[in-house]
């Protein structure tokens, strides 16, 4: 059974509670102050991001989901195969 879960809710933000952490694009850690459950911005216009800060309920944000089943993933590229080197012309 997953530790985390990430809820989409109505109209706002993603709820995240568990055993999780939140990074940057460096890698920096967040830290949450013992948090398990957080809300990240889902609507674009928190103040505080990626936290919700609740602009959602202001800004006319409208998305409800439902789940499903995602189709399986895109088979990876194989890296494309080097050439072998071409020789000079000879005379
Ligand atoms: S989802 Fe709450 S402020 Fe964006």
């Amino acid at each position: 059974m997953p530790t985390t879960r990430i809820t989409v809710q109505n109209n706002g933000s993603l709820r995240v509670e568990g055993d999780f952490e939140i990074a940057d694009a460096e890698g920096r850690v967040f830290g949450l102050a013992g948090r398990t459950r957080v809300t990240l911005c889902r609507c674009g216009q928190s103040k505080d991001k990626p936290f919700c800060d609740s602009a959602h309920k202001t800004c006319g944000f409208d998305s409800v989901v439902i789940a499903r089943d995602l189709p399986p993933p895109a088979p990876k590229q194989a890296p494309p195969v080097a050439s072998p080197p071409v020789a000079p012309p000879t005379a």
